[in-house]
């Protein structure tokens, strides 16, 4: 028997050669390069191509990779219609999750071990999640839903499908850094939600709804949005210091702070900082990403002693308000990105599959009677 470790922290689930982190030295990487280079040389298509298939693509090859996905971007009507069933006050990542489990029933993928099967499911999850969020985005508001364009990249077209205009260029190309920041990190806890549903062979769909279910959570990708709420209920400069006291005399936790492997500044917090601050340097200032930068040096001081820092969702959500998004899609946007990471996994597992069933330590009685339901008393047998 095994010692237990509650959340298997420390226990491997897998091998992969997929991604590192060293939480020590604030290192991450894809596929041996590190997050900063991809982050200022490479598009999200690279990244997704190169954390799919294991390494950078030919100009070719990733001409054919954007132009497959470009072209599997629309939705079935009936996908539309299923969007527009749902509640306007639903949560975005319901309707994504309901809506990709939906996509499997119209493209059957049932033989996941053929590569045509595991390539085009790949293109279609990758091209239409972000047609799905921006679908669900524009209904429930009452607008129409805009049609993918073609001859946009990645983030530019998700821009479009939101507002029906063609983004600044600074701003598209802000969103894809975010994308590739968010395309991959090791075993969390959707990853490994996904790789438990592929364990059973299940079809690629079934596994990523299973991934944005795990996602969902405030404790993983719901943090982004509670920032945002934080830094809103805080209003302003002069109610940092006192706020951040406060919350943490009462034990309480700050949100887009600290994270179970990096014990130093999250590397891809470091990256939107950075971006950020160019973004608005430009644009003019934003008393949003001012008050962030406050709450982080407070935070940093209060905290620094506990290897508590800024993590990846702490400056992300500053980012997609600004690009006019609401908290709520934040945890849309991350599964935008984290699709690919959650499919490299899945194509990588399926070459040595193994179904997932762990163990448990049984902690119940044996040897209990039945007692039959005439002579049972009230309250009788409340035993946990
Ligand atoms: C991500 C998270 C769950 C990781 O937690 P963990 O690795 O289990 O760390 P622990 O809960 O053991 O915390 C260690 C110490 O740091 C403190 N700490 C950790 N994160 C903190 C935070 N966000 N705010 C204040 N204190 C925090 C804990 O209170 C604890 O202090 P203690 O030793 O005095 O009791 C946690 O940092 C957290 O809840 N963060 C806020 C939510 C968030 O931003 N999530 C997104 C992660 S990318």
């Amino acid at each position: 028997m095994h010692e237990f470790s509650p959340g298997l922290a420390g226990v491997p689930a897998a091998k992969s050669k997929i991604s590192f982190v060293d939480g020590q030295a604030g290192v991450l990487e894809y596929r041996g390069i590190r997050i900063e280079e991809l982050a200022h040389q490479s598009s999200f298509m690279e990244t997704s191509y190169l954390l799919l298939y294991a390494r950078l693509p030919t100009e070719a090859e990733l001409d054919k990779f954007s132009a497959d996905v470009s072209h599997h971007r629309r939705i079935k009507y009936r996908i539309t219609d299923l969007i527009k069933c749902l509640p306007e006050h639903g949560h975005p990542m319901d309707a994504l999750q309901a809506a990709v489990a939906a996509l499997g029933m119209f493209y059957p993928a049932r033989n996941v071990l053929d590569p045509e099967v595991q390539y085009w499911s790949t293109v279609r999850l990758i091209a239409k999640v972000p047609t799905i969020v921006a679908a669900y985005y524009r209904l429930r508001r009452g607008d129409e839903q805009i049609q993918p364009r073609d001859d946009l990249n990645h983030a530019n077209n998700f821009l479009y499908m939101l507002t029906g205009k063609v983004p600044d260029p600074l701003i598209a190309k802000a969103l894809d850094t975010c994308l590739i920041l968010h395309a991959e990190h090791t075993m969390n806890a959707s990853t490994f939600s996904g790789l438990v549903t592929a364990s059973t062979l299940a079809d690629p769909y079934t596994v990523v709804s299973s991934a944005i279910g795990t996602l969902k959570g405030p404790l993983h990708g719901g943090a982004t949005e509670e920032v945002v709420e934080m830094l809103q209920e805080i209003g302003s400069l002069e109610h940092v210091r006192p706020y951040l006291e406060k919350k943490l005399a009462a034990k309480q936790r700050l949100m887009g702070f600290g994270h179970r492997i990096y014990k130093v500044k999250d590397p891809r917090a470091i990256i939107l900082q950075g971006l950020a601050r160019q973004l608005f340097a430009y644009y003019g200032r934003s008393a949003l990403f001012e008050l962030a930068e406050e709450v982080e040096r407070g935070g940093e001081e209060l905290l620094r002693h506990k290897g508590v820092h800024a993590n990846v969702d702490f400056y992300s959500g500053v980012l997609y308000k600004t690009m006019g998004l609401d908290p709520d899609f934040f945890p849309a946007v991350f599964a935008m990105a984290r699709v690919t990471g959650w499919l490299a996994h899945w194509l990588e597992q399926l070459k040595d599959n193994k179904l997932f069933r762990p163990d448990q330590i049984y902690e119940g009685i044996h040897g209990r009677p039945y007692v039959p339901l005439a002579r049972r008393g009230v309250g009788e047998d409340a035993l946990e």
